[in-house]
Order: C-alpha cells, then sequence, then structure tokens
C-alpha cells in the first residue's frame, strides 16, 4: 500500500462508518516494535471507544520489554495483552478483556429491562501486523487470504465467535508513521514494509547498528563473534566472513551477509527481540 493522503483520507472515512457499527476496538501492535507499528492518530479516530491492544507476534519479541510495554498502557488505563496469534496463545483473554470493557455498558442495559446483545468488536493495525491471522484464528477458520506482504486483507462480514461477541471480518487497515526514518527502518527490519525504501545492505547496516547498541550479545552469538567490530560495517565484514559470504578475491558479498542478517532476524533466529521501549519516546 501507498500512502499517499487521498488513501489515508478514505481509510480513515471507511474505518470511521464501520467504528459506528463496533463496540469496541482490538487495536493490533507488533510487539518487536509497538510505537513504529502504532498508527499516530487511531486513538483520534476511534475517540472514547472501549480499546484493547494486542502485541502480537509476542513470540518473536523480548518477554521482558513485553512486561514494559504492558505497564506502560496499563498506567494508562489500557489492558495490553501479549498474543501469539499463529499458536493461539493469548488470544482466548482478547475476548475476555473485550467482555470486560463492555461489562458496566452491558449490565447497565439489563438495568433497563433491556435483552443484552452481542458485542461487536473490530481489529485495527498497520499492514502485516497479523489481523488477518488473527480474524481466522478467532473466528477458527482458514479461509481469509494471508501473507507475509502488506496490504492482503479481504472480506466484510460479521462473525460469531465464543461468549456472545462479534466480529466484523474487514479489519481497519492504518498506515504507519512512515515520514519517521527510524519508525520507517523499524518496520523494514520487521518486513512491514518492502525492503525498497533503501537499498538492503545499508538497511542491514542499521539494523546491525541498533543490536550493536541493544542486544549485542545476541549478534554475538547469532554469528559466532567473539567481539563486534569497531564499526557496524566491520561488524558485518565479520559476519560475512563467517559464514562464507565472499566474492573473488576474497571480497565480501555485502548483498549477501544484509539477507542474511535481514532475514534470521525476520524468521525469529537471531532471539527474541523488542527494539523499542516506552522511554525512547518520552522525550
Ligand atoms: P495486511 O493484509 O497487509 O494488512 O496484513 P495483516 O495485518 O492482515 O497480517 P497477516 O495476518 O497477513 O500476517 C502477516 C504475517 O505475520 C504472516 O506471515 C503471518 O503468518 C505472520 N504472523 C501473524 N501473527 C503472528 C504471530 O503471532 N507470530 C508470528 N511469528 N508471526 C505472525
Amino acid at each position: 500500500i501507498n500512502w499517499y493522503p487521498g488513501h489515508m483520507k478514505k481509510t480513515k472515512e471507511a474505518l470511521q462508518k464501520n467504528l459506528k457499527l463496533i463496540d469496541v476496538v482490538v487495536e493490533l501492535l507488533d510487539s518487536r516494535i509497538p510505537f513504529s507499528s502504532k498508527n499516530p492518530d487511531v486513538d483520534r479516530i476511534i475517540k472514547d471507544k472501549p480499546k484493547v491492544v494486542v502485541l502480537n507476534k509476542s513470540d518473536m519479541a523480548d518477554p521482558s520489554k513485553i512486561k514494559i510495554w504492558q505497564d506502560y498502557y496499563e498506567s494508562r488505563g489500557i489492558k495490553a495483552i501479549p498474543v501469539n496469534t499463529i499458536s493461539g496463545k493469548g488470544v482466548d483473554k482478547i475476548i475476555q478483556e473485550c467482555r470486560e470493557a463492555m461489562r458496566e455498558k452491558m449490565e447497565a442495559l439489563v438495568k433497563k429491562g433491556r435483552k443484552e446483545r452481542a458485542i461487536r468488536l473490530m481489529i485495527v493495525g498497520v499492514p502485516n501486523v497479523g489481523k488477518s491471522t488473527l480474524i481466522n484464528k478467532l473466528a477458527k477458520r482458514k479461509s481469509t487470504q494471508t501473507g507475509d506482504r502488506p496490504g492482503v486483507t479481504k472480506g466484510n462480514q460479521w462473525v460469531k465467535l465464543k461468549g456472545d461477541l462479534e466480529l466484523l471480518d474487514t479489519p481497519g487497515i492504518l498506515w504507519p508513521r512512515f515520514e519517521d526514518e527510524n519508525v520507517a527502518m523499524n518496520l523494514a527490519f520487521t518486513r512491514a514494509i518492502k525492503d525498497e525504501i533503501l537499498d538492503i545492505e545499508t538497511l542491514a547496516l542499521r539494523f546491525i547498528e541498533k543490536l550493536e547498541d541493544i542486544y549485542p550479545d545476541n549478534l554475538k552469538e547469532r554469528y559466532k563473534l567473539e567481539e563486534l567490530g569497531q564499526t557496524p560495517l566491520e561488524t558485518m565484514e565479520m559476519i560475512g566472513v563467517k559464514r562464507g559470504c565472499l566474492m573473488a578475491r576474497k571480497e565480501i558479498d555485502y548483498t549477501r551477509v544484509a539477507k542474511i542478517v535481514l532475514n534470521e532476524f525476520r524468521d525469529g533466529k537471531t532471539g527474541k527481540m523488542t527494539l523499542e521501549v516506552p522511554s525512547d519516546f518520552e522525550k
């Protein structure tokens, strides 16, 4: 998806229209990048609707940092639930929290002599955060098309869930804070946007630079390095040598090293990592 202003306006209008039909918003974030995978305007768009935050792909994230994000949301009165949508871990908790978010309102309805009705949910999130996978998991079916590339979500129906909930089959796809260079990097590292924002060698260098800063041990362990290089470039070359990414005359094949480093992170092989914490943004 290319988020030019016209597209953003249309998406926002569609979401506002759907919002009229729903009780609770389920905002999906990527546990590895909870800030970068958040739409900057979502809270303004959904206004005072109850919201449950899902920290998805928790299987690939750093448990201690997930906890920091949960506390951050908790202090703002919002439940943040770590979920692995693929295994289903944490998915039931989403349903539970959505019911909890609506409990008082439903009790008030019953008190007024009205019949309790189904609670209606909608999932929102930036591309590739796992919306379709979660819808399929909640609905216990495998029909919606999913793929590890942005912009393939389709559908449009209410799906009945257990516990008297109904889920809108169409998720709200929102734009990320793409104007922020760091955010764009994080999205590219996690494959939420295409690599083409930068050449892959530069992207990998920036990634190595980040890991040298926040997860040096993961980097050393994965690539069996005694020490890191003096510069990210040097570290990248050391990884290249370790992995035999050499061309004629023993020159480093930087493209190959870049692909190895990025893909191994994306496949979770470099360890459970979360690339940002709330204090990074509270300056
Ligand atoms: P768009 O259609 O682009 O908006 O994407 P989406 O938000 O619907 O994401 P989708 O469900 O297509 O998932 C994107 C990729 O993330 C897929 O490769 C999923 O298999 C993967 N994925 C989703 N949830 C998880 C999770 O909890 N853990 C892991 N490891 N991968 C996940």
